[in-house]
């Protein structure tokens, strides 16, 4: 068992209260990390205010150096850091490799676009009543201290897609990671400190979210929360920050729509890659799917026999199916598969591996708009299917959810498919392809309780400063 020790407040630390992160596959304490009590925290909030004033004079090149600086030494430690999220979170290597050469890529292009968005000039002279004496100069200014809180299923490009833009545009961020997943976030930050930055630029915040969330969320010191996480906590947290902007990337119940002229072998590779992958553990995975009576046999098929050949195991040998996050998570499988409707019926899966906390992939047909597992969020390896009878039901039923993140249609009239696209209530529509949060440069938004706020990494940056107008009467 490894001890995550880091530094706060640029010190080494000393305590006696810690909390255990559990290795997914072995369920076994496998690190263990400092629970942070309410005056540390305190102590840190005041610490990054006072760093933030100095941080902010910097151009932006000045700040663009240790960012350079960071991806390069992430990139130079990808393997160490592969295997840390492989250990901690259960994902597989090679998809542990690619979360972290997106987050390199991240960074660079965080710094290019800082680069654009540029200080404007305005003349009010376009206006009804304007004219050319008065220029408005608009500047982009931070908000000050960040609360950045990241999830556990992306350690890496979770935590980065909030920093990364944050510190670029002269925010300094307090980090709270998610346990399973914090002492990577230990290992990343000190990467960040070989860049030779002043200490208190980010300041690692470890322990139990339910239990320092209070004093984290509603510290005087915080000037914005960035989060992403489920939208139970994202609510509650929202509830307390009162005034305190925020941005927040929630839960989803991305669905994949069959429509009766579509290519079915490019959506079911497509379906299984989107359900499956990490185990259905994605924000942006496909987690119900629609189709009418013409293709429902069809695709019952088709979608039964690729299951079959999923790979399922540990995840250091690049299986599709790994260990669930927690035992809990692999309890509501169980509870979403026990509380269906009586006709629903379950092709395939619906197994599970106990000592290695592995549920089997897993596809349920005939499952109804009342069924929990047609609303809530599995997070895990069940697909289920949903038969739709013309486009009224199908958009009535797709839109009968709390969720909105993002839907794939698969068809190709392109009528009827930005006919729907017009019609269901998501922020991001994909075409003939699985729902997914990449190219990290687009735009990322969650509709109803999916989120609140543009994420993405011009988005990110303008969500994360403010607009200040200075007016010269000339
Ligand atoms: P979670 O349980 O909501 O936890 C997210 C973060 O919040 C963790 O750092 C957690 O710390 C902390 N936390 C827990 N309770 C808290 C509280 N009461 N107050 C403040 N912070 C608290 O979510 P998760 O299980 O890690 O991640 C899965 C969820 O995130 C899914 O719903 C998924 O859809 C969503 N997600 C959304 C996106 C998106 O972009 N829309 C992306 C990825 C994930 P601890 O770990 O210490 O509890
Ligand atoms: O869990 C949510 C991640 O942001 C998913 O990213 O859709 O590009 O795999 P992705």
């Amino acid at each position: 068992m490894i001890i995550g020790n880091y530094k706060i407040l640029g010190k080494k630390y000393h305590t006696e209260n810690y909390v255990s992160i559990i290795n997914p596959s072995l369920q076994k304490e496998y690190a263990k990390v400092y629970a942070l009590n309410k005056d540390t925290v305190d102590k840190i909030y005041q610490f990054a205010e006072e760093k933030q004033k100095k941080w902010e004079k910097k151009t932006i090149s000045e700040r663009a150096v240790y960012l350079k600086k960071w991806a390069n030494l992430i990139e130079k430690n990808k393997e160490k850091l592969a295997n840390l999220i492989v250990k901690e979170v259960a994902k597989n290597y090679k998809d542990s490799v690619s979360e972290i050469e997106r987050s390199i890529e991240y960074i660079r292009y965080t710094i290019e676009e800082m680069y654009r968005i540029e200080i404007k000039a305005k003349t009010s002279e376009q206006f009804y009543n304007g004219d050319k004496s008065k220029i408005a100069l608009i500047e982009r200014k931070p908000y000050g201290v960040v609360l950045v809180i990241s999830p556990f299923n992306f350690p890496m490009n979770l935590s980065i897609s909030k920093i990364a833009p944050a510190l670029i545009s002269g925010n300094v961020c307090v980090f709270k990671p998610a346990t399973q997943g914090s002492y990577f976030a230990i290992e990343l930050i000190k990467l960040w400190e070989q860049t030779g930055v002043e200490e208190g630029i980010i300041n690692l915040v470890t322990g139990r979210g339910r239990e320092i969330s209070d004093y984290l969320v509603t510290h005087p010191l915080i000037n914005f929360i960035n989060f992403t996480g489920s939208t139970n906590v994202g609510k509650d947290i929202a509830k307390k920050a009162g005034m305190i902007p925020l941005i927040m990337e929630l839960g989803g119940k991305d669905a994949a729509i069959i429509l009766d002229d579509c290519d079915l072998e490019n959506a079911t590779n497509e379906i299984i890659n989107g359900a499956f992958s990490y185990s259905g553990q994605r924000c942006t995975a496909i987690k119900r799917v629609f189709v009418s009576k013409k293709n429902k046999n069809n695709l019952e098929k088709i979608l039964t026999e690729k299951i079959k050949k999923l790979k399922i195991g540990l995840p250091e040998t690049n299986t599709d199916i790994t260990p669930l996050i927690d035992q809990s998570s692999l309890k509501y499988q169980k509870e979403l598969i026990s509380s269906l409707n009586k006709k629903a019926k379950i092709l395939i899966g619906n197994k599970e591996d106990i000592n290695k906390n592995i549920f089997y992939p897993t596809l349920i047909t005939d499952v109804i708009e009342t069924d929990q597992l047609a609303q809530e969020e599995q997070f895990g390896p069940i697909l289920p299917i949903i038969i739709y009878d013309n486009f009224d039901h199908l958009i009535k039923m797709h839109n009968n959810s709390q969720f909105g993140l993002q839907v794939s249609i698969f068809g190709k009239d392109i009528n009827n498919l930005f006919y729907l696209a017009n019609k269901l209530e998501v922020g991001t529509v994909n075409f003939n392809k699985k729902s997914q949060r990449g190219p990290d440069n687009f735009p990322f938004i969650g509709y109803k309780d999916s989120g609140l706020g543009t994420q993405g990494i011009r988005n990110s940056i303008l969500s994360m400063t403010k607009e200040k107008v200075i007016v010269l009467n000339i």
